[in-house]
Formats: structure tokens, C-alpha cells, sequence
């Protein structure tokens, strides 16, 4: 019997394909970079399973061109907006992701951002290799401290409790804001407080966004929160980038409403509103919060071991429609 076709819309860590390929014949995207819409129609055809990344939109056209014969999506992510799973489950595919091993590096990336945007580490590093350095100077690149100050955690889950945790060390008043207060979260982080939003948005000096991307959480951050932030906090965004509506951010920028934004993902990537480049107090990075060779690997076998289950008619470890599988067998 032949073996089952898996199809990688990407390269991804090779020990993740090392293992794919003890099970499977497996094709991979030989081009470095995302499919078009015409090549991941054509290419998901006729698979048994398909390794999914976020750049890769999986709605009900891409789930009827894989066809009958597929048996999952294993999306190279935790986040899934870009998977519509109602439409996956109506066609009787799984679908699974990748939590928790990306938890810590995404909650490092945050303080990288953090630390990065309130002492203007990208923009001073700029500046000492254009050669501008001329001596030390009592007003050169002042910026915020961090020991002490107020954090405010948008989004209670995994992420948003590693990042949290990690301001300990800082001494800083931690705020959050959730559906609902997640006991957990307080366990994790003892002294932080459940507000609603609006009080977070005014009292935080940093507020750093964890929530999913979700018609709810879309622009999520828009004019009326900037105007409610002080005027020397600073946005951190690891989370997706239409969470935050990115012209209101330039906006705020532009009119002092908020002193800075550390960006790891933007509204329409790969591009950004190209005038957040203009400002020393905005970093922005091409969406590697998970991307330590570490975490990229173990995402990687994650992806693979929920193909090798769905393969097997077991249910995959992370996945997000566990009812098809009664379809299936
Ligand atoms: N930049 C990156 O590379 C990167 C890496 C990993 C994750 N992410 C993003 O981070 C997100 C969070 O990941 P996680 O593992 O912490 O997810 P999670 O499911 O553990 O946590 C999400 C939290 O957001 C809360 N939430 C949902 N809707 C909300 C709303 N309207 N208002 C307030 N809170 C709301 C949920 O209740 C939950 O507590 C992912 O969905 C993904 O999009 C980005």
C-alpha cells in the first residue's frame, strides 16, 4: 500500500520533516516563500493531511479543493484565525495547532519588545553605527523605566501569564483584563488585579496584548483606547496584528497620546503604515516571537505528531475539532 502524502506548505525545522518522512511521502514547498492562492489550491489537492502555516488563508474553497480524502489541516501556529474551523468541520477535517511550546519564547519576545521600545535600544544601536556618537550627553535617547511601573496584560492565557510572570523580577503592579477573571492567572502572578479594560488602558504604563484574533478582538485597540492610555505608556503587540488599528496608531503617535509601540506583527503583513518607520520610539519586528531554534523545532513536531495521529485515525493531540473524528472512522 502506498504510503499517505502529506504536503508542507513550507520548510520547516528538519527534524519535524525527519519525522513526517518516517511515516509519509511527503512534499514540501520548494520555494522560500508563502504559496500563492492559486499554488495552495492546486497543491492541497488529492493529500491525505496538510502542514499548515498562518500566512496560508484555509477556508471552505481550500477545504473543498483538498478534498474528501484529507483528514487534517495541522497548522504550524497556535494562533488559527487564519483556518476557518466551522468550515473544516462541516467538510469532516480535523484541524490542530501548536499551544504552549511557543508560550515562553512568544512572553520573551514581549520583554524583548518591551525593553527595546521604553529605552530605544533599536534607534541608539542605529545611531552609534551611523557614527553619530559624539560624546555622553545628559538629554541623549532618555526613555522609560520599567522597574516599578504598572503592566497591563490584555489577554489572561498562556502567553499573557508567562509575560506577566516574567515582570516579577521588576517589582511592577500587574493589571489584567479577560472575558472573565482567571483565577490561575492570579495564582501565577500574586498582587495582580482583574479590571475591565478601560481602567487597564488608563492605568498601565505598558499594555501588552495576548488575546486571539477574533471578530471581537479585531482593532481591539483603536482611537477611543489611545485616548485613554497615558501619554507615556507604551503598546506592546505580540499577538496579531489587526488586533491594533494601525492608521489610529499613527495617530497617537503622531499627537502624543502614547509614547511608544513595540510591534511584532502588523495590520496587513508583511506590510506596516509606513510611517510608524519614522519614529525612534516604535520597534517593529517580522513576527518572531515563537522563532527560537528551539521552539521552531518543537512546534514543528507538534504539527507532525498531530498528522501521524489524524493519520492513524487517532485524535491528534492539539485538536480543535475533536467531534469529526466520529465522521471519519
Ligand atoms: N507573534 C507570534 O509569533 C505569536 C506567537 C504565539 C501566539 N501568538 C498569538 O497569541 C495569541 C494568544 O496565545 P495563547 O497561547 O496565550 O492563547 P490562550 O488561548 O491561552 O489565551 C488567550 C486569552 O485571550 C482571552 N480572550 C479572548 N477574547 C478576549 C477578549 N475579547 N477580551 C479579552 N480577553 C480575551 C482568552 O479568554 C484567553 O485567556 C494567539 O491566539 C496567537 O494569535 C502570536
Amino acid at each position: 500500500m502506498p504510503k499517505p502524502n502529506v504536503y508542507v506548505t513550507r520548510m520547516l525545522p528538519k527534524p519535524a520533516i525527519d519525522l513526517l518522512k518516517e511515516h509519509f511521502h511527503v512534499e514540501i514547498n520548494p520555494k522560500n516563500r508563502v504559496l500563492t492562492r492559486d499554488e495552495l489550491l492546486k497543491n492541497v489537492q488529492g493529500r491525505d493531511a496538510v502542514v499548515s502555516l498562518l500566512t496560508d488563508i484555509i477556508d471552505e474553497e481550500v477545504l473543498t479543493a483538498a478534498g474528501q480524502k484529507c483528514k487534517i489541516f495541522a497548522n504550524y501556529a497556535v494562533g488559527y484565525n487564519n483556518i476557518d474551523v466551522a468550515a473544516a468541520t462541516e467538510s469532516g477535517i480535523l484541524v490542530s495547532n501548536t499551544p504552549g511550546v511557543l508560550t515562553d519564547t512568544t512572553a520573551d519576545l514581549a520583554w524583548a519588545l518591551l525593553f527595546a521600545t521604553a529605552r530605544q535600544v533599536v534607534a541608539a544601536d542605529k545611531f552609534m553605527r551611523l557614527g553619530q556618537y559624539l560624546g555622553w550627553d545628559p538629554l541623549l535617547f532618555l526613555g522609560q523605566d520599567i522597574t516599578g511601573k504598572t503592566l497591563g496584560i490584555l489577554g489572561s492565557g498562556r502567553i499573557g501569564t508567562a509575560t506577566a510572570k516574567k515582570s516579577i523580577g521588576f517589582d511592577m503592579k500587574v493589571l489584567y483584563h479577560d472575558i472573565k477573571p482567571n483565577p490561575d492567572f492570579e495564582m501565577a502572578v500574586p498582587g495582580s488585579q482583574f479590571v475591565n479594560k478601560e481602567t487597564l488602558l488608563k492605568q498601565s504604563d505598558f499594555v501588552s496584548i495576548h488575546v486571539p484574533l477574533l471578530e471581537a478582538t479585531k482593532h481591539l485597540i483603536s482611537d477611543r483606547e489611545f485616548k485613554l492610555m497615558k501619554k507615556t505608556a507604551i503598546l506592546i503587540n505580540t499577538a496579531r496584528g489587526p488586533i491594533v488599528d494601525e492608521k489610529a496608531l499613527v495617530r497617537a503617535l503622531k499627537d502624543g497620546e502614547i509614547w511608544g509601540a513595540g510591534l511584532d506583527v502588523t495590520e496587513y503583513e508583511p506590510d506596516f503604515e509606513s510611517e510608524l518607520a519614522e519614529f525612534d520610539n516604535v520597534v517593529i519586528l517580522p513576527h518572531i516571537a515563537s522563532a527560537s531554534i528551539e521552539t521552531r523545532t518543537m512546534m514543528g513536531l507538534m504539527a507532525a505528531r498531530n498528522v501521524i495521529a489524524a493519520l492513524n485515525d487517532e485524535l491528534p493531540p492539539n485538536c480543535l475539532n475533536p467531534g469529526v473524528l466520529n465522521h471519519q472512522r
